[in-house]
């Protein structure tokens, strides 16, 4: 059978934090580096989460995700949430944060971030598509760059050393 690794090794994709509550009130979140935007009009974009991951039994339970955009600066964040688990440590006792729409967190310190609401979840293997239909979206509180152009962003070529909380 074919693989993707050949594929997929040039490859150095943005990776994102990802947070969201649930009703009760239980807060998730993790690193992810397989998401896109899926639509243009509609605005769509999907998040894809691992099926071992404790954020991925929250957001079964969620009506709104949270997507962050970060930077190299935010690589302390990004190792957190990449390799801490939601099982075993509070990781928004490490953060500065605020509860967005459905209490779904917010980091105070990202380059931007939306909020959407699911709107179908997507069998994708070892992994489940999370359809975000956004409601909400915040500027970073810090400057893009400075001369106005796009920002570095966290690449999965930052994370090379990272060992995730979960094996996928
Ligand atoms: C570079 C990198 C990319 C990752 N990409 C994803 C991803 O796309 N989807 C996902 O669910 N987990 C991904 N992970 C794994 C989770 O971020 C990691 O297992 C995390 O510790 C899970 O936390 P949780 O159990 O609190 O949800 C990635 C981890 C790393 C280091």
């Amino acid at each position: 059978m074919a693989g993707l690794d050949g594929f997929t090794s040039p490859l150095d994709l943005p990776m994102y934090v990802v947070t969201t509550a649930a009703p009760d009130g239980e807060r998730a979140g993790c690193l992810v580096g397989f998401a896109s935007q899926s639509s243009i009009d509609p605005p769509r974009f999907v998040v894809w989460l691992s099926r071992a991951n404790h954020t991925y039994e929250v957001a079964c339970r969620a009506t709104h995700l949270t997507v962050h955009l970060i930077g190299p600066e935010h690589r302390a964040a990004a190792r957190l949430f990449g390799e801490e688990t939601g099982d075993a440590v509070d990781k928004f006792a490490r953060v500065d944060w605020w509860p967005g729409e459905a209490g779904s967190p917010v980091l105070a310190h990202c380059l931007g971030w939306f909020t959407g609401t699911v709107e179908a979840r997507l069998d994708g293997g070892d992994h489940v598509g999370f359809l975000l239909a956004p409601v909400a979206e915040g500027p970073s509180e810090e400057p893009r760059s400075a001369d106005g152009g796009r920002p570095r962003l966290f690449l999965l070529s930052d994370a090379a050393d990272f060992s995730p909380g979960h094996p996928a």
